[in-house]
């Protein structure tokens, strides 16, 4: 059971706020009867109405996408070019958990579960994201210390993460680095290198918090098991205790 105003605005009716204002204004029937009153509880199984039109809650759907570079994070883009969500054959309206940004490949999530999506996306919510990171030059072991501790970005210090050197290709001087972090800052990741000197050449999610890329090529996707669903809204629970 919940709140007439959190269904209807969860069915994407209007916000809560707005969805008050229907009810108070005798627009919303449950089960034939018009309700004026806002305490009202309904369930799945009551009929809800908006103007004479039943509205119902979509079916949540989740999906795990190998983002390809050069697709925009959002459902829209002004200037016509692809998105994450065109990737995605679906009909219910979804959109992406957080940004990649335009250049950057990798693990994103999309979903129409607000609720989930706002968890997620939570300053405090602490899911790891791992990358790899290619950068111009030999990656320092004391930089990598820095950048592990925490750094001021913006005037705020981040974090503690991973910063980890895996190989130094000598040929095009360019270092491979392990990133873990927990937040999900604008261009964290290439704004903390770009602090200390070093030019992101490429950026690639390699995991969000348990879910990898294993077995999606770039440009795939697949959807999440209800385990995994669980397993995030779980995720949640442990990181605020
Ligand atoms: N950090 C970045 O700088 N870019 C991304 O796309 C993700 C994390």
């Amino acid at each position: 059971m919940e709140r007439l105003q959190k269904f209807l605005s969860e069915c994407g009716v209007a916000s809560r706020r707005k969805s008050e204002e229907l009810i108070v204004n005798g627009k919303v029937k449950v089960n034939g009867v018009i309700v004026k009153t806002l305490g009202v509880k309904v369930s799945d199984n009551d009929i809800v109405m908006v103007n004479g039109e039943v509205v119902k809650k979509d079916l949540k759907e989740y999906y795990l996408l190998y983002k390809p570079r050069g697709i925009i994070s959002s459902v829209k883009d002004e200037k016509g070019r692809k998105t994450v969500v065109d990737l995605v054959d679906v009909d219910s309206k979804i959109y992406p958990v957080g940004r990649l940004d335009y250049d950057t490949t990798g693990a994103i999530l999309l979903t129409n579960d607000g609720e989930l999506s706002n968890l997620l996306t939570h300053p405090n919510s602490n899911v790891n994201k791992e990358y790899v990171a290619k950068v111009k030059g030999f990656f320092k072991k004391n930089d990598a210390i820095l950048l592990s501790k925490g750094i001021l970005l913006d005037g705020k210090k981040t974090k503690p993460g991973l910063f980890k050197l895996k190989k130094y290709d000598k040929k095009t001087d360019s270092s491979y680095v392990k990133v873990v972090i927990s937040e999900g800052r604008n261009h964290q990741v290439k704004d903390m290198f770009s602090s200390l000197g070093y030019e992101v050449l490429k950026l690639k999610r390699e995991r969000y918090a348990f879910l990898n890329l294993n077995g999606l090529k770039s440009g795939q996707y697949r959807k999440l098991s209800l385990k995994e669903v669980k397993q995030l809204y779980s995720l949640k629970q442990k990181n605020k205790a």
